[in-house]
């Protein structure tokens, strides 16, 4: 049976999951609203990742005789202000995550309870990979802005070409 610290931080842990699903969800509107299908799959994919997480540790507190309380998910935000600003949001957000899994894994250890830790490895390389996402299209949107830039420079070169 598992004890009750574990289950509590668990329970909180399942509500942190679902707020990240409905987070995703909102920045999918987000895109179909800017006409950017692309990344509205992105999120919406994603979305149903966070709600699978949330339901590993669902199972995992019925599995072991604990109590499922689910509490009040916040609204999450509807508006950004551009692509990168969203996808930053979704880095910092994934950071937050990272660091409540590692207090749950410390927790764990402190606890002695070893199925549970087993149950944390997989969302410790989870976690990597969600990171590396992020970061991925996030550079991928600065090299864009790059050669925005470059294209910009160039534009205002050639405005300054005289008459032969
Ligand atoms: Fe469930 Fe994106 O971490």
């Amino acid at each position: 049976m598992i004890g009750k610290a574990m289950q509590d931080t668990i329970n909180e842990q399942i509500n942190k999951e679902l707020f990240s699903s409905y987070l995703y969800l909102s920045m999918a509107a987000y895109f179909e609203d800017k006409s950017l299908p692309g990344f509205a799959h992105w999120m919406r994919m994603q979305e149903a990742e966070e709600r699978e997480h949330a339901m590993k540790f669902y199972d995992f507190l019925l599995e072991r005789g604990g109590k499922v309380m689910l509490k009040a998910i916040d609204a999450p935000k509807t508006e950004w202000t551009s692509t990168m600003e969203v996808m930053q949001e979704v880095a910092e957000h994934e950071a937050k995550v990272t660091a409540s899994i590692y207090a749950l894994y410390e927790l764990a250890l402190k606890e002695k309870d070893y199925p549970a830790q087993m149950m944390l490895q997989w969302f410790i390389t989870e976690q990597v990979e969600e990171e590396k996402n992020a970061a991925e299209i996030i550079a991928s949107l600065k090299m864009i802005e790059a050669h925005e830039t470059a294209v910009l420079q160039l534009d205002h070169r050639l405005g300054k070409r005289g008459g032969d």
